[in-house]
C-alpha cells in the first residue's frame, strides 16, 4: 500500500485506477505529504458542507509560496480563499451576475464565437480542439461576463497563464518571476478598465463598481475578483471541453447518437462532467479535530476531496466506469457542493452544450492522433489535455 500522490506522473495521466483503490480500500486516506484524501461521494459532500473544513489556511499556504508583493496581495483577496463572513459578502456581490437570467444575454455571443472559431477548421477538416476552440471560447465568454472587450483576449490569456502557473505545487523560480511580472501588467489593465467604465450595464464589472460605491467591496477585491474569474473561469471550461469531447471520441456510437439527436446534448454534457471532470480536487484545512469515516483528523490537517473519485463511487452510480450519455442523470460532484458550489456552473454548461453540440455535427469526426500520444497539462487540481487533434470531412 503506497501513499496516494496526485503529483505522480502516472496519476496525472490516469488517476482513475488510484481512485478505485481509494474508494474500495481506504476512503479517508493519509497520502503523500501527510495530506488526507477523501474519495467517497457522501464523505466529499459532508466535507464541502462543513465550515470546519476551511480555506483561510490554504490562502496562507499560497501567499507564503508566492512571496511578498502584489501577487500575494491579489491571491490573498480572492473569493476562493475566504471564509465567512468575507466569503458570503463577496458571493452576495458577484452572485447576481451569474444567474441564468443575467447570463442569457451572453448566449448569442457564445453561439457566434463557436461558429467563428469553427469556420477555418470546417474548410480544413482538421483542428486542435484545445488551442483552436476550447481556450479562445472560454476566455471570450468570461470577458463577456465581466464586460471586458473580446479583443483583449490574447493579452489577458498570457497574463492569466503566467499567474496561474505560480499557483501550482510544481512552479519553478522562473514561473514565479514571470507571474510577478504578469500580475503587475494584469493589475494595470484592470485598473484602466475600471477607470474607463461607466457604471451602467448588467455585467460583473458594473455590479462590482456599484458595490464599491456602497463600501461592500474594496478596490483590491475587485482586481482580485477579475483576475481570479478570468483564470478559474476559462481554465476550467477549456479543460472540460477537451475532456468531454475526448470521452465522446472514445465512444463513437454515443457521439453518433448526439449527432442524430441534438436534444441529448445537455445529458451528454452532464455525463462528460461526471466521467472526467476538469476540477479533480478541492482543498481545505481543518479548524477543529473531526472524525470522518472512523478516522480522527486533527485541527490544521490538510484535507483534499477528490471529485474525480466521488463521481466514480459505486455507492452512488450504477456502472460508474461506463461512459453512458443515456443514463438517468444523477448530479455529480464536478461543480463542488455546499456554500462554495460553483458560481459559474450555468455559464460553463452553456458553453459546453454549444461547443459540444456544434462539434458533434462535424461529419466523420475522429481523433487525429493515437490515444497514447495524448498528453495532459502537468497540473494536479485541474485535469486537461495539452492538445486534442481531431479530423473530419471538410465542408464543400
Ligand atoms: C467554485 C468547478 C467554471 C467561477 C468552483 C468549485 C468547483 C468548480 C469544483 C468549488 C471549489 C471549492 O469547493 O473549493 C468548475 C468547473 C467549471 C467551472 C468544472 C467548468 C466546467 C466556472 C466558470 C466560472 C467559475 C465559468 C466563472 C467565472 C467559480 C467561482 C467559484 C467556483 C467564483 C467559487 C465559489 C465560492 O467560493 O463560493 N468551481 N467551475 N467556475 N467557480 Fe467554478
Amino acid at each position: 500500500v503506497t501513499a496516494f500522490d496526485p503529483t505522480a506522473v502516472d496519476v496525472q495521466r490516469d488517476p482513475y485506477p488510484s481512485y478505485h483503490w481509494l474508494l474500495r480500500h481506504d476512503p479517508v486516506h493519509r497520502g503523500a505529504h501527510q495530506v488526507w484524501y477523501v474519495s467517497r461521494f457522501a464523505d466529499v459532500r459532508a466535507v464541502l458542507g462543513d465550515e470546519r473544513f476551511a480555506r483561510t489556511g490554504i490562502r496562507r499556504f499560497w501567499t507564503d509560496l508566492v512571496g511578498p508583493g502584489l501577487l500575494s496581495q491579489i491571491v490573498g483577496d480572492i473569493i476562493l480563499f475566504q471564509d465567512e463572513p468575507d466569503h458570503g459578502r463577496l458571493r452576495g456581490v458577484v452572485g447576481p451576475a451569474f444567474s441564468p437570467s443575467a447570463l442569457r444575454r451572453l448566449e448569442p455571443m457564445i453561439e457566434a464565437t463557436v461558429d467563428d472559431l469553427l469556420r477555418p477548421a470546417r474548410a480544413l477538416g482538421a483542428m486542435d480542439v484545445v488551442a483552436d476552440l476550447a481556450y479562445p471560447l472560454a476566455l471570450r465568454a468570461v470577458l463577456g461576463l465581466l464586460g471586458l472587450p473580446a479583443d483583449d483576449a490574447d493579452a489577458v490569456g498570457c497574463w492569466s497563464r503566467a499567474v496561474g502557473r505560480t499557483l501550482d505545487r510544481g512552479a519553478t523560480a522562473e514561473d514565479m518571476r514571470r507571474g510577478h511580472a504578469a500580475i503587475a501588467e494584469f493589475t494595470d489593465y484592470v485598473e484602466r478598465a475600471l477607470a474607463e467604465r461607466r457604471d451602467d450595464g448588467a455585467d460583473l464589472l458594473a455590479l462590482m463598481l456599484a458595490a464599491h460605491r456602497s463600501r461592500l467591496m474594496s478596490r483590491n477585491e475587485i482586481v482580485s475578483t477579475v483576475v481570479t474569474f478570468i483564470f478559474t473561469g476559462h481554465e476550467t471550461v477549456a479543460s472540460q471541453l477537451g475532456n468531454g469531447l475526448l470521452s465522446l471520441l472514445h465512444h463513437p456510437e454515443q457521439l453518433e447518437l448526439v449527432r442524430r439527436r441534438p436534444r441529448l446534448v445537455p445529458q451528454a454534457v452532464e455525463e462528460c462532467l461526471r466521467f472526467d471532470p476538469a476540477v479533480q480536487s478541492n482543498t481545505r484545512q481543518l479548524t477543529a479535530d473531526v472524525e470522518l469515516h472512523g478516522r480522527r483528523l486533527r485541527r490544521d490537517d490538510i484535507v483534499v476531496v477528490l471529485a474525480g473519485a466521488a463521481n466514480r463511487d459505486p455507492g452512488r452510480y450504477d456502472r460508474p466506469d461506463e461512459f453512458d450519455i443515456r443514463r438517468d442523470p444523477v448530479p455529480s460532484m464536478s461543480f463542488g457542493a455546499g456554500m462554495r458550489y460553483c458560481l459559474g456552473a450555468y455559464l460553463a454548461r452553456l458553453q459546453l452544450r454549444t461547443a459540444l453540440g456544434a462539434m458533434a455535427t462535424l461529419p466523420d469526426l475522429r481523433l487525429a492522433t493515437s490515444p497514447n500520444e495524448l498528453a495532459y497539462q502537468p497540473r494536479t487540481m485541474f485535469r486537461g489535455l495539452a492538445r486534442l487533434p481531431v479530423a473530419f470531412m471538410p465542408a464543400g
